[in-house]
């Protein structure tokens, strides 16, 4: 990965618009993104799999060409398994309404969970009676595997995981929760938010039964997102919306819905981002997963060691930066981690996060108000890294210390 040329390719790396450091929440969009969802407005700005027209055919190959990316991208072989939706949450309130729960069913999801794999299970169970159970993870934010297994058994009907921390950075052994998940015979779904921009993600291997993301997050158009699910349990699955577009015939009485995925992406379509989701996956093909994981981790290792000695700092997740894939969240003593933020800000431009990244009952249980954090991509150099650690040393001898 050439990273001097491949920082060119991001407009706002170009024009020098600051440190760039909340790509956990979405990242920066290179030209080739852009220019193809410009290129949609400019060229076929019309309607995918409905209008006949030369322009409309043009857009409907343009949809089925990123399904096949998709499917190529995460080694799977059928593209009608891929459901274009807004994001990670529209993907799995998706999948937990549209599963056929019912009164006294076991939904298990991890103790760490985002709101977006937490809320729409808490709903399910005060609407329709479920009963929540939830998997430990270790005080550095590893998932306890052996708990996991003590405390599955043949009544879980679903377990439903992220695959990557936002708080903490901690990979989840999905494949192994997913066997365990599956030999009692539990529906196994993946939040792959965080992971699937900063990893190889091989779906045939993991093999679950439902993988969703947000490619906003993975240099993609803003507000969409991808839901993937096995076909024989996007069969099983009723859509969360009707209407143009899912269904094959209606009259005044009856409805016949369409396949999958047709059945799922109910009305007009986000074309401009269906292309731009296209030209992301590209993107990170030919930057290679591999690539990207590896520079991601001697960021972190270098976000690490420019940051240890600085007095009152307090890390979230794992002390071995290896572990904490793209996510470095802290604490500084006397400082509340919106005034971090700001101040990084002010001082050199540098863009991180602050609060409780969606994950209140994880900061809750760890009994902390919230924390700032820094999150990197392929596009950040040791430069940024530098500039970042450099400004929270000084924030933190000016303001830190204090409470
Ligand atoms: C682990 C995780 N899950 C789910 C989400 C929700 O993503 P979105 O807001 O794109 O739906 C996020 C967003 O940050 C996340 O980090």
């Amino acid at each position: 990965m050439d990273l001097t040329a491949l920082r060119k390719d991001f407009p706002t790396i170009r024009s020098g618009k600051g440190v760039y450091l909340d790509s956990a929440c979405q990242s920066l969009r290179p030209d080739k993104v852009i220019q193809a969802i410009v290129r949609y407005y400019e060229e076929t700005p019309s309607c995918g799999g409905r209008s006949v027209h030369g322009m409309g055919a043009k857009v409907s190959i343009t949809v089925d060409e990123t399904r096949e990316a998709l499917a190529d991208f995460f080694n799977t072989d059928d593209p009608d398994c891929y459901s274009f939706c807004k994001n990670t949450t529209e993907a799995l309130n998706t999948i937990a309404f549209g599963l056929p729960l019912k009164k006294g069913d076991v939904i298990m999801t991890s103790d760490s969970e985002h709101n977006s794999n937490h809320v729409p299970w808490l709903i399910l169970t005060e609407r329709r009676g479920l009963e929540r159970k939830y998997a430990k993870t270790t005080d550095e934010g590893e998932f306890d595997l052996e708990a996991f297994k003590e405390s599955m058994d043949g009544t879980v009907d679903v377990v439903s995981v992220q695959h990557a921390s936002n708080v903490t950075g901690c990979v989840m052994p999905v494949k192994e929760i997913t066997e365990i998940a599956h030999d009692y015979g539990s529906t196994v779904v993946i939040d792959g938010a965080q992971a699937a921009p900063h990893m190889k993600v091989d779906l045939n291997d993991i093999d679950p039964d439902f993988y969703c993301i947000s490619v906003h997050k993975m240099l993609g158009p803003s507000g969409m997102g991808v839901m993937y699910g096995r076909s024989d349990c996007l069969e099983k699955l009723r859509p969360l919306m009707y209407g143009g577009g899912t269904v094959g015939m209606t009259a005044y009485d009856s409805v016949s819905l369409m396949p999958h995925p047709e059945k799922f992406e109910a009305g007009l379509q986000d074309y401009a981002g269906i292309a731009g989701t296209k030209a992301a996956i590209e993107y990170l093909s030919d930057a290679g997963m591999e690539n990207i994981e590896k520079h991601d981790r001697d960021l972190m290792r270098r976000i690490s060691s420019g940051t240890e000695d600085i007095d009152g700092l307090s890390v979230l997740g794992p002390a071995n930066p290896d572990r904490r894939g793209s996510v470095f969240s802290f604490n500084i003593d006397g400082m509340s981690p919106h005034d971090i933020a700001v101040i990084l800000d002010e001082m050199d431009g540098i863009m991180i996060r602050s609060g409780l990244h969606c994950a209140h009952s994880l900061f809750q249980g760890k009994k902390l108000t919230g924390s700032a954090r820094a999150s990197v991509y392929l596009y950040n150099n040791n430069e940024d890294i530098d500039r970042f650690c450099n400004a929270l040393r000084q924030a933190a001898e000016i303001f830190g210390g204090k409470s």
